[in-house]
């Protein structure tokens, strides 16, 4: 992939790096973050065509603040620095940065003076998102200053005579609304970019270098679960070692309706691959007999996963390869990325998980991709849409989404008013407008009326929950259709028997989270 135009970004830690790299590739221009203190002359080698400092949590006064090796500020490449790095750049080129007397923080008006550069194409007024603590409070004349807003006088740079640029605000997150704009000025007019990254484009390197990784005889293992990612996993995998992938999919007794079929019917019968489906409902079911805690629910099904998997894959010769759908964002935030430094681990995530000891080596051919990506390249393996614009779905399935006790009657109940959930919305045209849908069954007795009295008999609560979001770490619940909402709900108690009542889920996360449990 080295052969495509592309920006680097130094991480310096910040929440935001993942944005400003998916901002970088929304507009086509290949990118990946790597660590501070990248030496200049790796970059030089990889021919990057600009650089993007990102902000962070430090001071770059501080003892042990991150800091960028200097000589990338003579490699002749653009250099962005957003928050910390116009801070970083500032310090190191010439300005003075300190703590400020108010943190700044949250959606501000920045006045424009200079709307060339970096803020072409920008109107004098406009808002963006600020989150620091230290500005840049004097530049000599290294530096012009761009923008101010009323608390940082200083909010944008750029440097008299070498193409190093500053924003003390953050274009990336959606907050700044012209903040595309920015990146757009960066990559196209600053650093020359053409625009060159298609993911459909890279088939043909990942299928090659799968192939080199794997060598001539091996063959490959890949769970397969029924999502995005490892349906497009097994797709590229299979077009790089054909029948030497063995795909593995575990019934577990928690899945949506007719999952399994999807699955079977798209890569054995379309595809032709190799397919091992475990039924292993009944297994899973005892297993949770009786439990409601969805922590011990998770991990129950996080280890019978790995003992039917082993015993499924057990016999398949020369299975050195594990082939996972790790994806990007997995990457930057189990804190394996650019920086090392741990981020948001989501420990309760990792159902399905394989663990080291197994002793595969792994085969990871979408690491540095996007999910907007894997779903293009997915489009592009031929992989039917319905699978590749799928919803995500927990590793342990409407485990944590029957609340309280798991029975087949249960499980039964929520497939059916998820069925109706999703078939509406689809119907409507909603789907795909939403990031996540489903429904939760909750364990309270909910009161009827039965002829002419009340009835508390074995009548549940579903709720809808429905949510937008981009990252999945923070999420808004959908201003939906309201008759929508109706025809759904009526749907689901007239035709699921023992489902009086529908609730629709308002809550945002955080404080809330996506699932219920
Ligand atoms: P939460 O509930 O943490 O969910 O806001 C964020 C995203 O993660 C999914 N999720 C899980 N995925 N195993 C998974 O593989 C899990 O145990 C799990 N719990 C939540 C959730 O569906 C949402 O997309």
């Amino acid at each position: 992939m080295e052969a495509h135009e592309t920006i680097a970004i130094l991480d310096f830690g910040s929440q935001y790096s993942q944005l400003i790299a998916r901002r970088v590739r929304e507009n086509h221009v290949y990118c990946e973050l790597l660590p501070p203190n990248t030496p200049a002359e790796r970059l030089r080698a990889m021919g990057v065509r600009g650089i993007i400092l990102s902000g962070g949590p430090a001071s770059v006064y501080d003892e042990h603040a991150p800091q960028c090796d200097n000589a990338i500020f003579t490699l002749d490449v653009p250099i962005l620095g957003i928050c910390y790095g116009m801070q970083v750049a500032c310090a190191q080129l010439g300005g003075n940065v300190h703590g400020s007397e108010s943190r700044e923080y949250g959606r501000v008006r920045l006045h424009v003076t200079e709307p060339t550069g970096i803020l072409a194409h920008l109107p004098s007024e406009t808002s963006v998102w600020m989150s620091h603590g230290d500005v840049v409070s004097a530049v000599d004349d290294a530096f012009v200053s761009l923008a101010a807003t009323a608390d940082c006088p200083i909010a944008a740079v750029r440097h008299t005579s070498r193409p190093v640029f500053g924003v003390q605000f953050h274009p990336e997150v959606t907050h700044t609304p012209l903040g595309s704009q920015i990146v757009r000025n960066f990559v196209y007019d600053i650093c020359n970019c053409r625009g060159d990254w298609r993911v459909e484009r890279v088939i043909g390197d990942l299928v090659e270098s799968v192939r080199a990784q794997v060598g001539p005889d091996a063959r490959v293992i890949c769970g397969l679960s029924g999502g995005v990612d490892s349906s497009v996993v097994a797709a590229l995998v299979h077009r790089a070692i054909g029948e030497r992938l063995v795909c593995v999919f575990v019934d577990n007794g928690l899945l949506r309706r007719d999952e399994r079929d999807m699955v079977e019917s798209t890569f054995r019968d379309h595809f032709g691959m190799t397919l091992r489906v475990v039924d292993a409902r009944e297994r899973f079911l005892n297993r949770l007999a009786g439990v409601l805690d969805p922590q011990e629910k998770r991990r129950i099904i996080g280890h019978e996963f790995i003992d039917v998997f082993k015993e499924a894959a057990q016999d398949v010769e020369q299975a050195h390869f594990l082939a996972q759908g790790t994806i990007y964002p997995d990457v930057i935030e189990s804190g394996h990325g650019a920086t090392g430094q741990a981020a948001m681990i989501k420990s309760h995530h990792n159902v399905g998980g394989l663990p080291e000891e197994l002793g595969f080596e792994l085969v990871e051919p979408l690491r540095l991709l996007f999910k907007d990506e894997v779903r293009h390249l997915g489009e592009a393996l031929g992989l039917p849409e319905d699978l590749v614009w799928r919803h995500p779905f927990p590793g342990p399935g409407l485990a944590v989404r029957v609340a309280g006790e798991l029975t087949v009657e249960r499980l039964e109940l929520l497939r059916s008013a998820d069925e109706i959930l999703l078939e509406e919305l689809r119907a409507a045209g909603w789907y795909r407008k939403v990031a996540q849908g489903f429904a939760v069954l909750v364990p309270v007795e909910s009161v009827g009326v039965m002829g002419d009295g009340r009835s508390y008999e074995g009548q549940h609560l579903v709720v809808i929950r429905l949510v937008e979001t981009s990252d999945f770490m923070t999420a808004d619940w959908v201003r939906i259709d309201q008759d929508l909402l109706g025809l759904i709900s009526n749907r689901i108690i007239n035709e699921i028997p023992g489902v009086n009542r529908v609730a629709y889920d308002v809550s945002s996360k955080p404080p809330a989270t996506i699932e219920w449990q």
